[in-house]
């Protein structure tokens, strides 16, 4: 399969992306957070096409993306009070609310849960590529099962070539890590992936948020956990990581001191200077979280283009934005993690 690079200034692309994803096809299309691989939520056929692209394991549910408020009704249960404030606050924005969903959901959007993840994005070319489109679009993040996630089409390119019909090049995701994932399913409000939103924002609106295990620590195979995806090992380049959490100046110290000679450095801005002979990424200064999460895939998916053999990245903390980031990092590590 030729893959199309549709270009939104172009008069008819977006036109084309929703003719595309009307007609069954999978499409790259850009959000605020990833790129992410879309396809007509209600079909089934076309839904199994984006677990056939990443190599998906079939029991990790997709996101439904919506371009408007009102088109929650009809594909979830219901709408509960909780759901329209966090939807006023964030919405459109960086945030999946997990529902108890409605019947026409596919199984396979699903994967045999009992409820659906809804988000409403900020990306004007994704809302209306799903103007375009007229349906509902189910969109996992567009990488490779298990490799980083893809914040620009190039990114997509490379993982995605020869698999989908199309991508749409809308330039590098703003946000850069994926949205928070809440879900008002159960009794209480209950954060099962960090996110653009953060944990203090929900909390606003909310009031106390439970955390689930899987966000700050790594999960075995055979535990159920609230939010599938959240099991597996992610966002991993080739070259193995460990992730460097702490006070930002001994990590560097820590890195510095470990270094052999193939290693790699994810660091902060202000530490770029200390590996001299080793291949450098930045990804924004340490108090800086949103510049971090807006480089932390680039980087991560960089080290595949060198022979590095080993990464050390700097990770932040807990706060704000820094806990996606570092839930991110600590998963590419596979919970290899050292404390400074
Ligand atoms: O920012 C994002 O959310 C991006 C863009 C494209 O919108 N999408 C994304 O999708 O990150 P994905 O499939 O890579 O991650 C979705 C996460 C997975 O961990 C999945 O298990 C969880 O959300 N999830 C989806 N539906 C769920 C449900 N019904 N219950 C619990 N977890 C769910
Ligand atoms: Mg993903």
């Amino acid at each position: 399969m030729n893959t199309l690079l549709l270009r939104p200034e172009d008069a008819g692309a977006i036109e084309q992306a929703g003719a595309l994803l009307a007609a069954g096809q999978v499409v790259g299309i850009p959000t605020e957070t990833v790129y992410g691989l879309g396809a007509n939520a209600l079909n089934d056929a076309a839904v199994r096409q984006i677990f056939a692209a990443k190599g998906r394991p079939a029991d990790n549910p997709l996101i439904v993306h919506i371009a408007d408020f009102d088109q929650i009704y009809g594909l979830v249960a219901e709408v509960p009070e909780a759901a329209r404030r966090l939807a006023d606050a964030y919405w459109p924005g960086p945030m999946t609310i997990i529902l108890p969903k409605a019947d026409c959901i596919p199984d396979a959007v699903s994967a045999g849960l009992a409820t659906v993840g809804i988000r409403l994005p900020t990306h004007p070319v994704a809302r209306a590529v799903i103007r375009a489109a007229g349906v509902p679009i189910a969109a996992p993040s567009a990488n490779t099962s298990g490799r980083p996630s893809t914040t620009t089409a190039a990114h997509v390119m490379e993982d995605m070539a020869g698999k989908i019909a199309a991508v749409v090049d809308g330039g590098p995701c703003q946000v850069g890590v994926e949205s928070t994932v809440i879900s008002l399913a159960g009794d209480k409000p209950r954060l099962l992936r960090p996110g653009g939103i953060s944990l203090e924002q929900l909390e606003a609106v909310l009031g106390p948020v439970e955390v689930d295990r899987a966000v700050r620590e790594q999960i075995g195979d055979d535990v159920r956990v609230s939010a599938p995806g959240m099991k597996y090992r992610h966002y991993a380049p080739h070259a193995p990581v460990t992730a460097v959490c702490g006070d930002p100046a001994k990590g560097a110290d820590y890195i510095a001191a470990h270094l052999t000679g193939k290693s790699g450095v994810i660091c902060f801005d202000e530490f770029a200077g200390r590996f001299p002979g080793h291949v450098v990424r930045t990804i924004g200064r340490a108090d800086d979280q949103a510049a971090q999460a807006h480089a932390i895939f680039d980087a991560l998916r960089a080290f595949d283009h060198t022979d590095v053999a080993a990464i050390f990245a700097q990770c932040p903390d807990d706060t704000g934005i820094g806990l996606a980031v570092a839930n991110r990092l600590k998963k590419a590590a596979g919970f290899h993690i050292i404390e400074v």
